[in-house]
């Protein structure tokens, strides 16, 4: 069975009301591809306002995290069951950001993408290296241990819940996207893990995006490549360019 084409638009902590409701208009207007499923998420003061504009068939709005508890005292987050109640049914979850910033471990993240495929959220679960993870020819190597973290939390259909973000960190924010071949060599790889510990269904089936300094110009070539199934766009995502990105295979 064919991947659907998938592109995910992190607009991170950016925007106003006005803004987003910019943005989404601009969506709602565009002619977009619909062989691509998409989804934005907008910060979760947000979440409410982009779903009462969004009009447009096969896009969807997603958080940007989500608690693995499920409801307390727990100041400040939100939980699984809380998105679901506001008709939120996706969630980023491992971002770079989440794991650098604040703290989030492998198994923070696992618990997390657990507990969202658990309470009925499909999850965009991120992985990637740092810079020098990568000098020192330790990329694959990071990432499987980011999947092997995932896989252990996870079991029956749960993959089926699950896009994987692969975001090396140093392309982040930075303009400094990946070569085509090394975004590939490390798409290959993580489908080569799922296969191997996973099942070649999972493999075959699980859609694996490409983020890091996606733009309107580099996102054909990306696109063109058999293991990149999608993307997982930043900054890019907040001006009208996205519309090109999700465009990418026209
Ligand atoms: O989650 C996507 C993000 O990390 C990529 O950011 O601005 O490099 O597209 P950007």
């Amino acid at each position: 069975m064919a991947r659907k084409f998938f592109v995910g638009g992190n607009f991170k902590m950016n925007g106003t009301k006005e803004s987003i409701k910019a943005i989404i208009k601009g969506l709602n207007e565009a002619q977009l591809d619909p062989n691509v499923e998409v989804v934005i998420a907008p910060p979760a003061l947000y979440l409410h306002l982009a779903q009462s504009e969004l009009k447009k068939p096969g896009v969807e709005v997603s958080a940007q995290n989500v608690f693995d508890k499920p409801n307390g005292a727990f100041t400040g987050e939100i939980s699984v069951a809380q998105l679901k109640d506001s008709g939120i049914n996706w969630t980023i979850l491992g971002h770079s950001e989440r794991r650098t910033l604040f703290g989030e471990t492998d198994e923070v993240v696992a618990s997390k993408t657990k507990s969202a495929i658990d309470g009925g959220l499909s999850v965009i679960w991120c992985c990637g290296e740092s810079l020098q993870e990568r000098e020192s020819g330790n990329t694959v190597a990071v990432v499987e241990r980011q999947l092997a973290a995932l896989a252990a939390k996870l079991s029956g259909n749960d993959w089926s819940k699950i896009v994987i973000a692969y975001e090396p960190i140093w392309a982040i924010g930075t303009g400094k996207v990946a070569t085509v071949q090394q975004a590939q060599e490390v798409h290959e790889a993580i489908r080569k893990w799922l296969r191997a510990n996973v099942s070649d269904a999972v493999a075959d089936q699980t859609r694996i995006l490409y983020g890091g300094s996606v733009n309107g110009k580099n996102c054909k070539d990306l696109a063109k490549e058999k293991d990149i199934d999608g993307f997982l766009v930043g900054g890019a995502s907040l001006k009208p360019e996205f519309i090109d990105i999700i465009n990418s295979n026209l």
